[in-house]
Protein backbone atom coordinates (compact mmCIF):
# COMPACT_ATOMS: atom_id res chain seq x y z
CA UNK A 1 0.00 0.00 0.00
CA UNK A 2 1.01 3.15 -1.16
CA UNK A 3 0.14 6.19 1.21
CA UNK A 4 1.14 9.91 1.48
CA UNK A 5 0.40 12.03 4.34
CA UNK A 6 0.09 15.74 4.50
CA UNK A 7 -0.11 16.40 8.20
CA UNK A 8 -0.59 20.35 7.85
CA UNK A 9 -4.65 20.22 9.23
CA UNK A 10 -6.13 23.51 8.87
CA UNK A 11 -9.21 24.31 10.63
CA UNK A 12 -10.10 26.84 8.35
CA UNK A 13 -10.06 24.54 5.04
CA UNK A 14 -11.88 21.19 4.33
CA UNK A 15 -9.46 18.43 5.08
CA UNK A 16 -9.43 15.57 2.03
CA UNK A 17 -8.37 12.03 1.65
CA UNK A 18 -7.79 10.61 -1.93
CA UNK A 19 -8.16 7.02 -2.22
CA UNK A 20 -7.26 5.28 -5.28
CA UNK A 21 -8.38 1.72 -5.71
CA UNK A 22 -6.77 -0.27 -8.17
CA UNK A 23 -5.11 -3.69 -7.91
CA UNK A 24 -3.06 -2.32 -11.44
CA UNK A 25 -1.70 1.18 -9.79
CA UNK A 26 -1.30 -0.36 -6.29
CA UNK A 27 1.16 -2.89 -7.76
CA UNK A 28 2.87 -0.07 -9.92
CA UNK A 29 1.63 -1.77 -13.15
CA UNK A 30 0.80 1.56 -13.87
CA UNK A 31 0.53 5.01 -12.74
CA UNK A 32 -1.99 6.33 -10.95
CA UNK A 33 -3.36 9.63 -12.52
CA UNK A 34 -6.99 8.94 -10.94
CA UNK A 35 -5.40 10.12 -7.57
CA UNK A 36 -3.69 12.95 -8.83
CA UNK A 37 -6.50 14.36 -10.94
CA UNK A 38 -9.11 14.31 -7.65
CA UNK A 39 -6.04 16.02 -5.78
CA UNK A 40 -6.25 18.89 -8.37
CA UNK A 41 -9.61 19.38 -8.34
CA UNK A 42 -9.58 19.14 -4.75
CA UNK A 43 -6.29 21.86 -4.43
CA UNK A 44 -8.61 24.07 -6.74
CA UNK A 45 -11.56 24.12 -4.61
CA UNK A 46 -9.49 25.49 -1.84
CA UNK A 47 -9.47 22.23 -0.26
CA UNK A 48 -6.71 20.79 1.63
CA UNK A 49 -5.60 17.40 0.84
CA UNK A 50 -4.23 15.53 3.89
CA UNK A 51 -3.56 12.01 2.69
CA UNK A 52 -3.36 10.34 -0.17
CA UNK A 53 -3.64 6.38 -0.84
CA UNK A 54 -3.24 3.89 -3.00
CA UNK A 55 -4.63 0.17 -2.19
CA UNK A 56 -5.55 -2.99 -4.40
CA UNK A 57 -9.47 -3.96 -4.87
CA UNK A 58 -9.86 -5.51 -1.56
CA UNK A 59 -12.32 -5.09 1.01
CA UNK A 60 -10.24 -5.35 4.43
CA UNK A 61 -8.01 -2.74 2.98
CA UNK A 62 -10.24 -0.65 1.70
CA UNK A 63 -12.07 -0.25 4.78
CA UNK A 64 -9.01 -0.05 6.99
CA UNK A 65 -7.93 3.39 4.87
CA UNK A 66 -11.27 4.92 5.29
CA UNK A 67 -11.23 4.51 9.00
CA UNK A 68 -7.84 5.71 9.01
CA UNK A 69 -8.27 8.48 6.66
CA UNK A 70 -11.76 9.33 9.07
CA UNK A 71 -9.74 9.28 12.14
CA UNK A 72 -6.98 11.27 11.26
CA UNK A 73 -9.24 14.62 10.64
CA UNK A 74 -10.46 13.52 6.59
CA UNK A 75 -13.91 15.48 6.96
CA UNK A 76 -13.87 14.26 3.18
CA UNK A 77 -13.01 10.83 1.20
CA UNK A 78 -12.81 10.42 -2.09
CA UNK A 79 -11.94 7.01 -3.77
CA UNK A 80 -11.75 6.40 -7.18
CA UNK A 81 -12.18 2.91 -8.98
CA UNK A 82 -13.71 0.02 -8.07
CA UNK A 83 -17.19 1.44 -8.40
CA UNK A 84 -18.25 -1.22 -11.85
CA UNK A 85 -18.90 -4.65 -12.48
CA UNK A 86 -15.58 -6.22 -12.55
CA UNK A 87 -15.16 -8.98 -10.41
CA UNK A 88 -12.89 -7.28 -8.20
CA UNK A 89 -14.85 -3.96 -7.86
CA UNK A 90 -15.77 -4.40 -4.03
CA UNK A 91 -15.32 -0.14 -3.22
CA UNK A 92 -19.74 0.11 -3.15
CA UNK A 93 -19.53 -3.02 -0.42
CA UNK A 94 -16.70 -2.02 1.15
CA UNK A 95 -18.24 1.57 1.98
CA UNK A 96 -20.99 0.16 3.19
CA UNK A 97 -19.68 -2.37 5.33
CA UNK A 98 -18.68 0.25 7.70
CA UNK A 99 -21.07 3.37 7.00
CA UNK A 100 -23.66 4.94 9.28
CA UNK A 101 -26.18 6.06 6.41
CA UNK A 102 -25.71 5.85 2.54
CA UNK A 103 -26.83 9.06 0.53
CA UNK A 104 -28.65 8.10 -2.16
CA UNK A 105 -29.06 10.92 -3.88
CA UNK A 106 -24.86 11.31 -4.83
CA UNK A 107 -25.43 8.14 -6.43
CA UNK A 108 -28.50 8.92 -8.42
CA UNK A 109 -26.99 12.44 -9.29
CA UNK A 110 -23.77 11.22 -10.56
CA UNK A 111 -25.30 8.77 -12.93
CA UNK A 112 -28.57 10.48 -14.10
CA UNK A 113 -25.48 13.91 -15.08
CA UNK A 114 -23.06 11.45 -16.19
CA UNK A 115 -25.13 9.23 -18.68
CA UNK A 116 -25.74 12.84 -20.52
CA UNK A 117 -21.95 12.09 -21.32
CA UNK A 118 -21.67 8.77 -21.67
CA UNK A 119 -23.99 5.88 -21.95
CA UNK A 120 -21.28 3.30 -19.71
CA UNK A 121 -22.32 5.50 -16.46
CA UNK A 122 -24.71 3.13 -15.99
CA UNK A 123 -22.38 0.81 -15.17
CA UNK A 124 -20.99 2.54 -12.18
CA UNK A 125 -21.70 1.94 -8.87
CA UNK A 126 -21.34 5.70 -7.30
CA UNK A 127 -22.03 6.56 -4.15
CA UNK A 128 -22.09 8.40 -0.62
CA UNK A 129 -21.97 7.47 2.89
CA UNK A 130 -21.57 8.66 6.13
CA UNK A 131 -18.47 6.97 7.88
CA UNK A 132 -17.73 7.74 11.33
CA UNK A 133 -17.25 11.67 10.99
CA UNK A 134 -16.28 12.13 7.29
CA UNK A 135 -18.32 12.42 3.88
CA UNK A 136 -16.97 9.51 1.80
CA UNK A 137 -17.70 9.69 -2.02
CA UNK A 138 -16.95 7.16 -4.26
CA UNK A 139 -16.01 7.85 -7.61
CA UNK A 140 -15.29 5.73 -10.80
CA UNK A 141 -12.18 4.69 -11.90
CA UNK A 142 -11.35 6.73 -15.02
CA UNK A 143 -9.64 10.03 -13.66
CA UNK A 144 -12.07 12.47 -16.18
CA UNK A 145 -15.06 10.57 -14.82
CA UNK A 146 -14.17 11.32 -11.35
CA UNK A 147 -13.27 14.32 -11.71
CA UNK A 148 -16.97 15.00 -14.01
CA UNK A 149 -18.96 12.86 -10.92
CA UNK A 150 -17.33 14.87 -8.07
CA UNK A 151 -18.24 18.08 -10.02
CA UNK A 152 -21.76 16.98 -10.49
CA UNK A 153 -22.21 17.03 -6.25
CA UNK A 154 -20.00 19.44 -5.65
CA UNK A 155 -22.78 21.83 -4.44
CA UNK A 156 -24.08 19.44 -1.61
CA UNK A 157 -20.15 19.02 -0.22
CA UNK A 158 -19.96 21.70 2.04
CA UNK A 159 -23.22 21.43 3.87
CA UNK A 160 -22.90 18.03 4.23
CA UNK A 161 -19.54 17.65 5.44
CA UNK A 162 -20.49 20.70 8.27
CA UNK A 163 -23.26 17.74 9.38
CA UNK A 164 -21.19 14.83 9.47
CA UNK A 165 -18.68 16.96 11.33
CA UNK A 166 -21.61 17.93 13.83
CA UNK A 167 -20.26 21.56 12.67
CA UNK A 168 -22.91 24.70 12.82
CA UNK A 169 -24.41 24.64 9.69
CA UNK A 170 -27.72 26.21 8.51
CA UNK A 171 -29.75 25.27 5.08
N1 LIG B 1 -18.89 8.42 -15.41
C1 LIG B 1 -18.43 9.51 -16.03
N2 LIG B 1 -18.90 10.71 -15.69
N3 LIG B 1 -17.48 9.42 -17.00
C2 LIG B 1 -16.96 8.22 -17.37
O1 LIG B 1 -16.07 8.19 -18.25
N4 LIG B 1 -16.97 5.77 -17.02
C3 LIG B 1 -17.89 4.67 -16.79
C4 LIG B 1 -18.61 4.77 -15.46
N5 LIG B 1 -18.89 6.11 -15.06
C5 LIG B 1 -17.43 7.04 -16.72
C6 LIG B 1 -18.42 7.20 -15.72
C7 LIG B 1 -17.29 3.34 -16.95
S1 LIG B 1 -16.62 3.03 -18.48
C8 LIG B 1 -17.32 2.37 -15.98
S2 LIG B 1 -16.86 0.78 -16.31
C9 LIG B 1 -17.84 2.68 -14.64
O2 LIG B 1 -17.91 4.09 -14.44
C10 LIG B 1 -17.13 2.01 -13.47
O3 LIG B 1 -15.80 2.44 -13.39
P1 LIG B 1 -14.80 1.87 -12.28
O4 LIG B 1 -15.02 0.40 -12.17
O5 LIG B 1 -13.45 2.22 -12.80
O6 LIG B 1 -15.09 2.57 -10.98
Amino acid sequence: MTCVWFPNQNAMQLNVGVITISDRAAAREYEDLGGPALRDFAQKNGWLVLAECIVPDELARIQETIKSFAAQGCALILTTGGTGIAKRDVTPEAIRGIMRVELPGFGETMRAESMKITPNAILSRNMAAVVDNALVIALPGKPSGAVECLSFVLGAIPHAVKLVQELPTSC
